[in-house]
């Protein structure tokens, strides 16, 4: 008697250069995170140490920068590859907010409130991953614009004689105190979506192997998953367990 494995069958949800890019900029931003709140909060004992680690405040200044750059170079070519392949059609925009995540939110308020039978369908990404990229988006844009500032401070002035003087101390307020926001961001929501969310508990292992569950992308991006396979979902579809591997293009952003 021949006995029946169960196999999840998964779907590509990330290229290759997509994962490279996330670790990348994982850990560019760990290094500036470390460098940046241990000058914030040097007096703390934690601070102090992670300092006298690095050589000293002038190196792990110099470390702090040195990421900057790394940080800015990452961020310019996201920015650049994302607007070549919208503009040459390679990919879809699928980042870009439209009326449809306003509507989501409020079906799913209206879902988690029990106020109707099920969630909102959501696409590639739904509004809190849109939410979420955005943020990271214009929080790092701000961070290299003011970051740059308070590295080239009289720069600044000669590339721009009419800005007041009080951009330097401001520049310093939105750097440290965004720092601060990104860091929590990341720690707390971030952390919870992709490692303790009870939907993907002990790790959300997608941008690792580029892959995801065909129940978990019915469950979390039906519009994609009818989209990209043609396969119209039944209203309370139970996926099964089939043996093979999908392999989709990753023709979306
Ligand atoms: C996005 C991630 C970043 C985080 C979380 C971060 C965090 C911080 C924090 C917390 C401080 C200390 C502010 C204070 O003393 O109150 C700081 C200082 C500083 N940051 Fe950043 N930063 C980031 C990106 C950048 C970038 C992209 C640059 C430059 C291109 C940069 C350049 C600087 C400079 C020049 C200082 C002043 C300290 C020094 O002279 O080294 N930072 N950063």
């Amino acid at each position: 008697m021949s006995e029946k494995h169960h196999h999840t069958e998964y779907l590509k949800r990330f290229s290759r250069w997509r994962i490279i890019e996330h670790q990348a900029n994982a850990i560019v931003f760990s290094v500036l995170g470390l460098t940046g709140l241990a000058q914030k909060f040097h007096d703390a004992s934690w601070a102090q140490w992670v300092i006298m680690n690095l050589g000293g405040i002038d190196s792990s200044r110099m470390v702090h920068r040195t990421a900057g750059v790394l940080f800015t170079i990452l961020t310019l070519q996201h920015v650049l590859v994302a607007c070549y392949g919208l503009i040459l059609k390679k990919w879809s925009p699928s980042m870009i907010i439209n009326k449809k995540d306003f509507t989501d939110a409020i079906d799913n308020l209206r879902y988690y409130f029990g106020m109707s039978e099920r969630p909102a369908r959501c696409d590639r990404y739904d509004y809190k991953q849109k939410f979420e990229y955005w943020g990271v988006v214009v929080g790092g844009i701000l961070m290299i614009l003011t970051g740059l500032t308070l590295w080239f401070p009289t720069m600044v002035f000669r590339l721009a004689p009419v800005l007041p003087g009080q951009i330097i101390p401001a520049a310093k307020a939105t750097h440290t105190n965004e720092a601060m926001l990104a860091f929590l961001v990341i720690v707390i929501w971030h952390i919870y979506n992709s490692v303790f969310s009870p939907e993907v508990f002990p790790l959300d292992t997608s941008i690792f192997t580029g892959k995801i569950s065909k129940e978990r992308m019915i469950h979390e991006h039906p519009l994609e998953y009818e989209r990209v396979t043609g396969k119209k979902l039944p209203d309370s579809h139970h996926p099964g367990s089939e043996t093979e591997e999908t392999e989709l293009e990753d023709a979306s952003w």
